[in-house]
């Protein structure tokens, strides 16, 4: 690889969910004390850049990505002292820290909110979206029609008055306007602080709707039952958002070298996210997209049978290679199967049924394509969907917990709806890290956040997995280390990279021809299936099966069977 590639090309990035992480203080909750004590571990696991989830002050409506105060750390993460300590003791180990910003809203807790609403002529109240409802007869309406991510309207009512600020989220975490010049330079302080104190970069939290549509005009689409409308092109991916990236880049991200990476969600094409990415024009130097982490068909699903739910395989290909296309001349691409945005990858693709098998096989189709990989924490052992038996087990979180409300407002009963949630509510990859088969698991003293997966016991934990040369861990260690061996990491990121047999509805295989060609090929379902294959196999570098099945030219691949080779 070139010498003067940027350190992101030779990353493997690790997800951090603080909330849930590990208890240093024995309080029932993540912090960066606990986070700290894991540093270790994250070093011999491999990965060596970390992506950590709001640390900032916050009354936690949607756990940290409502920010009270930017310039404090959420006390009960701890205390600046303890984010300094981080910051050294990863540096020390070479591992680069990347903070979450949120800076598509604020809390409604926050001081600049307080202050807009006690005070309709401050500046603060132009930092925000107020505007007047509709009043017929004695009824007062919302300003228009729009519904926004989190299942209600956009617009929360100011009480006792007429107006009302908007929220794409929920009405604690009132949006922001970018299209003001004082707010912006607000947002900029804050990053140059962090920055400062010595942070690598930046996840840019929600960055797709940094721009609205500023008419305001209702949307003429289709209503839901309420009268509402998700009509997310109001909100996500106008053409403002550049300009207001390009104005960051060249007051904060690039005086400082700052490492930024964007979420752009699963409304955006990778044509229009090269606007932002692109390595000679675009303002950040990643964006996150999520078309590859719903292809089995579970989102919407609460009218499907448990058969109709499975991984879309071809789809899965067309979206990775969608972007591949796009992106791999002109940007770099992160890679993630799950965030704490999804339910656990191993429960969507995977199987629990087959979980040392498929998790190794969703590592290696993860680690091996083109671009930087982010491992959720947690994956690396096989954790799986929280497995809970009511809706309110799920309501730590507040997306779900509105889902629920209108779900039931829907007629559906508390047994489809949980049902429904175990498949897809974001609280199943929220559950405490599985450390050992102790009490609580090894994440501390006590549990004040959710419930833990009782698998913990059986075997879903680092500990017993560090002692089994065979375990999910082990195989994730070493196929880091090889991801990240120079030679490999050239063709993986240099060569060029095509699908093997892509209409094979069952297997995602693929080969990067380079000085050596490299090829995956995993099986995505939980039976045996065949794979043609001509090529002359030099090496296998990884395998989950203690054997090989390959007669005249066809592997017979067992559930999730996977490898990666050297022809
Ligand atoms: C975060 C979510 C959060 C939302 C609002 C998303 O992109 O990843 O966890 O609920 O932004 O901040």
């Amino acid at each position: 690889m070139e010498n003067n590639a940027p350190f992101w090309n030779d990353s493997v990035g690790y997800i951090i969910y603080p909330e849930t992480f590990c208890d240093g203080n024995g309080d029932g909750v993540g912090d960066i004390p606990g986070i700290v004590s894991k540093l270790d571990y994250l070093k011999e696991l491999g990965v060596n850049l970390l992506w950590i989830c709001p640390l900032f002050a916050s009354p936690m409506d949607d756990n940290g990505y409502d920010v009270s105060d930017y310039y404090k750390i959420n006390p009960l993460y701890g205390t600046e002292e303890d984010f300094k300590k981080l910051l050294e003791e990863a540096h020390k180990r070479g591992l680069r820290i990347v903070v979450d910003f949120v800076l598509n809203h604020t809390s409604d807790e926050h001081p600049w909110f307080q202050k807009a609403l006690s005070d309709p002529s401050s500046p603060e109240r132009g930092y925000y979206f107020f505007r007047k409802g509709v009043r017929q007869g004695d009824q007062l309406l919302p300003p228009n029609n729009w519904k926004g991510f989190f299942s209600t309207s956009v617009w929360e009512n100011v009480e006792g008055t007429d107006d009302f600020y908007m929220h794409i989220f929920s009405k604690k975490m009132p949006d922001v306007d970018w299209s003001n010049p004082e707010l912006r330079q607000r947002y900029y302080e804050i990053a140059r602080h962090y920055l400062d104190m010595g942070v690598d970069g930046f996840r840019l939290d929600a960055l797709a709707h940094l721009a609205k549509d500023l008419s305001f005009a209702s949307s003429s689409l289709p209503a839901d039952e309420n009268g509402l409308v998700y009509d997310t092109s109001r909100f996500s991916n106008r053409p403002e958002v550049l300009d207001y990236l390009l104005e960051f880049k060249k007051e904060v991200l690039a005086p400082k070298h700052a490492f930024s990476i964007g979420e752009v969600g699963g409304g955006v094409s990778p044509e229009e996210a090269l606007r932002y990415c692109d390595r000679q024009s675009g303002p950040i130097n990643m964006v996150f997209n999520f078309d590859t982490a719903w292809c089995n068909g579970a989102y919407g699903s609460i009218d499907k049978n448990d058969e109709e739910i499975f991984t879309d395989v071809l789809e899965l290909k067309r979206n990775f290679m969608r972007w591949y296309d796009a992106c791999h001349e002109k940007a770099d691409m992160p890679l993630y199967w799950c965030n704490h945005d999804h339910p656990r990858v191993l429960s969507q693709y995977g199987s629990t049924k087959y979980r040392n098998e498929s998790a190794k096989a969703l590592a290696t189709i993860l680690l091996f394509f083109y671009g930087t990989p982010f491992i959720y924490n947690g994956d690396e052992i096989g954790m799986s969907n929280a497995e809970y038996a009511k809706p309110e087990d799920f309501f730590r979180d507040v997306s779900t917990k509105n889902e629920v409300l209108s779900l039931r407002a829907r007629g559906y009963s508390d047994a489809q709806i949980t049902h429904y949630l175990c498949r897809t509510s974001r609280a199943n990859a929220r559950t405490p890290m599985q450390w050992n088969h102790e009490e609580n698991a090894g994440f501390g003293k006590k549990i004040a956040v959710n419930a833990l997966n009782e698998n913990y016991k059986e075997g879903v934990n680092v500990l017993d997995q560090m002692k089994d040369p065979w375990s999910i861990i082990n195989f994730f260690q070493y196929a880091i280390l090889k991801r990240r061996e120079p030679e490999i990491n050239d063709i993986v990121l240099h060569g060029k990279l095509h699908i093997l047999d892509f209409n094979h509805p069952d297997v995602l295989a693929y080969m990067h021809e380079g000085k050596e060609n490299l090829v995956v090929i995993a099986s995505l379902r939980p039976y045996e299936t065949y794979f043609s294959f001509y090529h002359m196999i030099r090496d296998v570098v990884l395998h989950n099966y203690g054997d090989v099945l390959l007669k005249d030219h066809v592997f017979t691949l067992r559930p999730f069977e996977c490898f990666l080779l050297k022809v």
